[in-house]
């Protein structure tokens, strides 16, 4: 038997989200600026092989059971296919977060290589609006990138957005049946302090309350509650089989129930999205470092992990990573 990856709160973790690029090719206003950032020099990105033996270790002597691919945007990594049959291989549920940009092209060829699942970002609805937001007229490729993954058999695929007051928050109808219409999972998140210009503001947050209230004056919610330590609660529009989510990680804390761990596409590996510190994997596997010295690098990692955040404590500090370099 694999001994569990356990913190010193007795969670357990089987949840790995790896970052393959922090490039995009979006310029979301609550997440960068306008001219993009600093990207990772090639040379420090990890390379497939190296992304192959960190999951193996993962699988094998840690108990990770679930993998999801982030970015950046992860489709922008090159070769994605093989690199999703060589980690699909090795026995995880293999699922990705997206922009949805390119997914028309390679939703049936990632089906193919063992995905199981994607969520793509989409917060908006209005051409002119979603250009507003993302700074880029691309809504098209997003909406045809959907339609691309649930007809390849990527199911459920979830829409994730982030509603900001005064710029979409008046859509959340709009999506919830645009979504239901087209067999797809809403899901409306509460924006968090990791973007990389430092400006969020919690006044321009939308609530999880404030979301609720605004679904449940069109609808009689029926509360479905949450998939094992999943970040989403969930509600059923009554007399339909529409499921909506909530992800509210600012006013309605899950860190509790964590179960996940996180790489970065330099081969960092964090305990926490807001984790202040590191442990760089990429260093050990370069100089020749064995699986069990990886393996103890890892939970040591782990044992390190405190209760949660404090994003409503007057000293939350933001960590130096933003979102896109983390991997949401
Ligand atoms: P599934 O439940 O498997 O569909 O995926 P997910 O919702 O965990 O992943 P996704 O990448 O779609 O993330 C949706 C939102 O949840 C993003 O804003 C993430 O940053 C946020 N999120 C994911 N994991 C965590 C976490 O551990 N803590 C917090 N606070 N937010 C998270
Ligand atoms: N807070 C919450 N969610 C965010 N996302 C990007 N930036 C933030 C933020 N600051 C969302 C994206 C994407 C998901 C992975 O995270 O919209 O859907
Ligand atoms: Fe790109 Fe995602 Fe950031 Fe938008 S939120 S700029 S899609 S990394």
């Amino acid at each position: 038997g694999i001994e569990p990856l356990a913190d010193r709160f007795g969670r357990i973790h089987t949840d790995l989200r790896v970052s393959l690029t922090d490039r995009c090719n979006l310029r979301c206003t609550y997440c960068m600026p306008a001219e993009g950032l600093d990207w990772l020099p090639r040379a420090e990105v990890l390379t497939d092989d190296e992304i192959v033996r960190l999951i193996t270790v993962a699988v094998r002597r840690l108990g990770i059971r679930t993998v999801r691919l982030t970015g950046g945007e992860p489709l922008l990594r090159r070769g994605l296919p093989g690199l999703v049959a060589r980690i699909a291989e090795l026995g995880p549920e293999l699922s990705l977060t997206t922009n949805g940009i390119g997914l028309a092209r390679t939703a049936g060829e990632l089906k193919a290589a063992g995905l199981r699942r994607v969520n793509v970002s989409l917060d908006t609805l209005r051409p002119e609006r979603y250009a507003g937001i993302t700074r880029r007229d691309r809504i098209a490729d997003v909406l045809a990138g959907l339609a691309a993954a649930r007809d390849a058999g990527l199911d459920p695929v979830k829409i994730n957005a982030v509603p900001v007051r005064g710029v979409n928050d008046d859509e959340l109808l709009d999506l919830v049946e645009f979504a239901g219409a087209h067999g797809y999972r809403m899901r409306f998140i509460e924006s968090m302090p990791l973007d990389a210009q430092g400006a969020w503001d919690r006044q321009r947050m939308v609530t999880a309350d404030e979301m609720l209230e605004v679904l449940g004056a069109r609808w009689e919610l029926v509360p479905v509650g949450r998939h094992g330590n999943a970040p989403a609660e969930e509600w059923r529009l009554a007399g339909t089989d529409t499921v909506v989510g909530v992800i509210a990680s600012v006013t309605r804390p899950f860190c509790g129930g964590c179960d996940r761990v996180r790489l970065t596409a330099d081969g960092q590996l964090r305990n926490c999205l807001f984790a202040t510190e590191e442990s760089d994997l990429r260093a050990l596997l370069r100089g020749g470092a064995d699986d069990a010295r990886l393996e103890a690098a890892w939970r040591n990692t782990i044992a390190r992990k405190g209760p949660g955040h404090d994003i409503s404590s007057a000293d939350f500090v933001q960590p130096a990573r933003p979102m896109s370099a983390i991997g949401g």
